[in-house]
């Protein structure tokens, strides 16, 4: 029953709705949502109820269930992408410290759930300066499961907020600031952004074999969504295509305990895959 705009923004999201948003978002993404985030995913899911002029939660759920379109747009809203340049700096450090130096032939990143791309960006950075001088290149992919954030990652511009993290010789050397109408954007110069593919990738499923073998993963602060169960299929998923030796890093406040033994750590939250 359509209702005028004022009765929709109060709309609340009953028990028995917000246990059906439960379970459709831990099938279709492994996001396990706790019993009380009700509020979250009333205030998230609003614009969708409001864009159909609906009068309930169950009236779009619906919706969700019918209409793949939908059910992806509703996932768009349900993640949460937060994320920055130069993120848990260590990592980087750890990269250029550690891992370029061993490098001698062509190097394959992935950054398995990057969001906006600036993990993957930042690490292009990083890895361009210093394998550039020596002539190797390299590839990154960037995947994630919300379509929105990767177009933006595809779009490589950014709020200037964004930039206080970027040290200022990769601000000069990869990024443009704008100006007019854009001066509070910055973008990321096509040198860099050449360097990087984008795909559609949903951790929890399989994963095709055409992604191919990395020699460095980086899966930082999305296993903090998933349970152990969880946990467990998506880095085996995962570590399917790392290749021998490679590096793999995850978020520092997540951990691969009774997760996988298929990696040896090197440092906190960075790990290496075992030769069998
Ligand atoms: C908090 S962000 C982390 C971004 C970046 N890795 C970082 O550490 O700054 C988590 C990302 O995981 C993505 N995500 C959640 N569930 C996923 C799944 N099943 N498969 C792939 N990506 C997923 C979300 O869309 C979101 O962009």
């Amino acid at each position: 029953m359509p209702i005028d705009k004022y009765s929709v923004l109060h709309v609340k999201i009953t028990d028995g709705e917000y246990i059906k948003y439960r379970e459709i978002i831990y099938e279709t993404t492994g996001i396990e949502l706790k019993e009380n985030k009700h509020n979250l995913i009333e205030s998230r899911l609003m614009k969708r109820l409001r864009y159909y002029n609906m009068s309930s939660y169950s009236e779009y759920y619906q919706l969700v269930l019918k209409d793949r379109t939908e059910l992806q747009l509703m996932i768009n809203q349900v993640t949460t992408n937060e994320t920055s340049f130069f993120r848990e700096n260590k990592h980087f450090d750890y990269l250029v410290r550690r891992i370029l130096p061993e490098v001698n032939e062509q190097l394959r990143i992935w950054s398995a759930a990057s969001s906006i791309g600036v993990e993957a960006y930042t690490i292009a950075m990083v890895v361009d300066e210093v394998l550039s001088i020596r002539h190797l290149p390299f590839e990154i992919l960037a995947s994630d499961i919300n379509i929105d954030v990767l177009s933006q990652a595809k779009q490589a511009v950014y709020d200037i907020k964004f930039s206080k993290n970027i040290p200022d010789n990769y601000l000069r050397q990869y990024c443009l600031k704008g100006v007019g109408d854009m001066q509070n954007k910055f973008a990321i110069k096509d040198y860099l952004k050449n360097k990087l593919s984008f795909a559609q990738i949903n951790l929890t499923k399989p994963i095709s074999p055409n992604v191919g073998k990395f020699d460095i993963i980086f899966l930082r602060n999305v296993l903090i969504y998933f349970d152990i169960q969880t946990k467990q299929n998506v880095v085996k998923h995962v570590l399917q295509h790392l290749k021998p030796n490679g590096y793999f890093f995850i978020g520092h406040s997540e951990s691969l305990f009774n997760i996988s033994d298929e990696v040896v750590q090197v440092m906190p939250t960075v790990y290496q895959k075992v030769v069998l």
